[in-house]
């Protein structure tokens, strides 16, 4: 007998609207800045754009049904904030928020519970003409984006999560700029961290404001599981200071109510922190009903010398800016493989780690893992099956890993698989497949792949194989 979960544990499978929804200029959406940045010449790879994408927002009550059919008990999804409230403030549309009362309702019909993101990405591009996530009114702004949405679709929300993975909204995308809105300003990457901080806190309290205490809050954080290259002491400063700009700026102030010590002085030659306005800290220090990890890779680190300059083996596209703010001298060792598409290593035991890290961290907060997946080179057989048997190797180790976590103690509530589709892979276009199910892009056909036949089999049996 292989290892059982329990009835109560939540699995399901996830996606995010720029990556599938298309009908960029339809129904009343306006333009986000993945809009503008995928339309800009040698932006992404191939100059692949959402413009039509999964044709999700055409073609959702087929995915829909594709969910009922994997018997998965919740659906992670995001809102187009510029299909809801196209100038980021002022008005909504109501064409918008009609297609999401819609979604919702058919998943709630179908016993399926949607963890709502508010936030994965695509931000209205006039907010970011008037300074993007650096400006403090952009968090401002996505607080009356949040409170509309829980007075709009609050009846239909399980879990509401307020930002999907903010270290590359700020980082990827006004540090290295291989992300939208693709802006090299490693100060006013800081300042974004703060803002999107600042933003989850305030969308977290409007919620609670017009839904009540109980309203379910999560964000999710894609935690950056570090591991030194050796057992010296510089090796272990490696990972603090790297485990401090990429994990603990966010979880310090999220989950501790400060921005951590040796963070603020390794900075001080980026910034002082003056973006930081009194009481931003409480509003920012919100309970939650869960921590949502994404996880992927680990990633080794070790001290090198002064000057020397920092690698990114992070799978994103090359930049001459480094992500890692303020870090000179550290070096990311490469991956080892098999690697996956991405060129991430494939480690499940960091993810086992990660889960217990956190619980220890902090005791009575339950995890989700709100995505674990990985992208291959799948290939069509001629009979038009997708057998892909290192995605499901890498999802079942993973799974396996994380009941690895579970029978030493952590509270992990609940696993998503990215992704439901083939879908739009950010700055690598349509060149990444994640998918349990294959999407051609000529005929937008959904397909579904092997992975997906063993996936609704765990879902639906709660055991997975030896
Ligand atoms: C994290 C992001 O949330 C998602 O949008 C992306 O497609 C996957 N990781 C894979 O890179």
């Amino acid at each position: 007998m292989g290892i059982v979960f329990p009835p109560t544990f939540t699995f399901g499978s996830a996606t995010a609207s720029y990556q599938i929804e298309g009908a960029a200029a339809e129904g009343g959406r306006g333009p986000s800045i993945w809009d503008t940045y995928s339309h800009t010449p040698g932006a992404t790879e191939f100059g692949d754009t959402g413009d039509v994408a999964c044709d999700h927002y055409h073609r959702w009550r087929e995915d829909v049904q594709h969910l009922v059919d994997l018997g998965v008990d919740a659906y992670r999804l995001s809102i187009a904030w510029p299909r809801v409230q196209p100038g980021g403030s002022g008005p909504l549309n109501p064409e918008g928020v009609a297609f999401y009362r819609e979604v919702l309702t058919a998943l709630n019909e179908a016993g399926i519970k949607p963890y709502v993101t508010l936030y994965h990405w695509d931000l209205p591009q006039e907010l970011e003409d008037a300074g993007g996530w650096p400006v403090r009114e952009t968090a401002l702004a996505f607080e009356g984006y949040a409170r509309a949405m829980a007075r709009e679709l609050g009846d239909l929300v399980h879990t509401w999560t307020t930002l999907n993975e903010p270290w590359c909204s700020a980082y990827l995308g006004y540090a290295s700029g291989v992300h939208a809105p693709g802006r090299t300003e490693p100060a006013a990457a800081m300042a974004a961290v703060h803002h999107l901080n600042l933003a989850h806190g305030l969308a977290a309290r409007a919620i609670r404001e017009e839904l009540g205490a109980e309203a379910r809050v999560s964000v999710t954080l894609n935690v950056h599981q570090f591991y030194a290259a050796s057992d010296s002491p510089e090796d272990a400063d490696a990972v603090r200071q790297m485990d401090g700009i990429a994990n603990r700026a966010f979880t310090g102030p999220m989950l501790d109510g400060a921005y951590p010590e040796d963070l603020v002085a390794d900075l001080a030659e980026v910034t002082d922190f003056a973006f930081v306005a009194e009481g931003d800290l409480e509003v920012i220090h919100q309970p939650l009903v869960a921590l949502g990890l994404n996880y992927y890779s680990t990633t080794y680190v070790r001290r090198a010398v002064e000057g020397m300059s920092v690698s990114d083996n992070a799978g994103h596209r090359a930049s001459t800016t480094s992500p890692w703010v303020g870090v000179t001298t550290v070096e990311i060792l490469p991956p080892e493989g098999p690697l996956t598409a991405m060129g991430w290593n494939q480690e499940p035991r960091g993810l086992t780690d990660q889960l217990l890290e956190f619980s220890a961290r902090y005791p009575g907060l339950p995890l989700m893992v709100t995505e674990n997946g990985a992208a291959f080179e799948d290939e069509v057989s001629p009979d038009g099956a997708v057998h892909d048997p290192k995605r499901v190797a890498y999802l079942q180790d993973h799974i396996a890993a994380v009941a690895a976590a579970m029978e030493q103690g952590a509270d992990v509530q609940g696993y998503f698989a990215w992704s439901l589709l083939d879908n739009f892979e950010w700055a690598w276009g349509y060149a990444r497949r994640f998918g349990l199910i294959r999407v051609d892009y000529e005929t937008l056909e959904r397909t579904w792949k092997d992975s997906a036949r063993w996936y609704a089999r765990l879902v639906a049996t709660r055991e997975l194989p030896e």
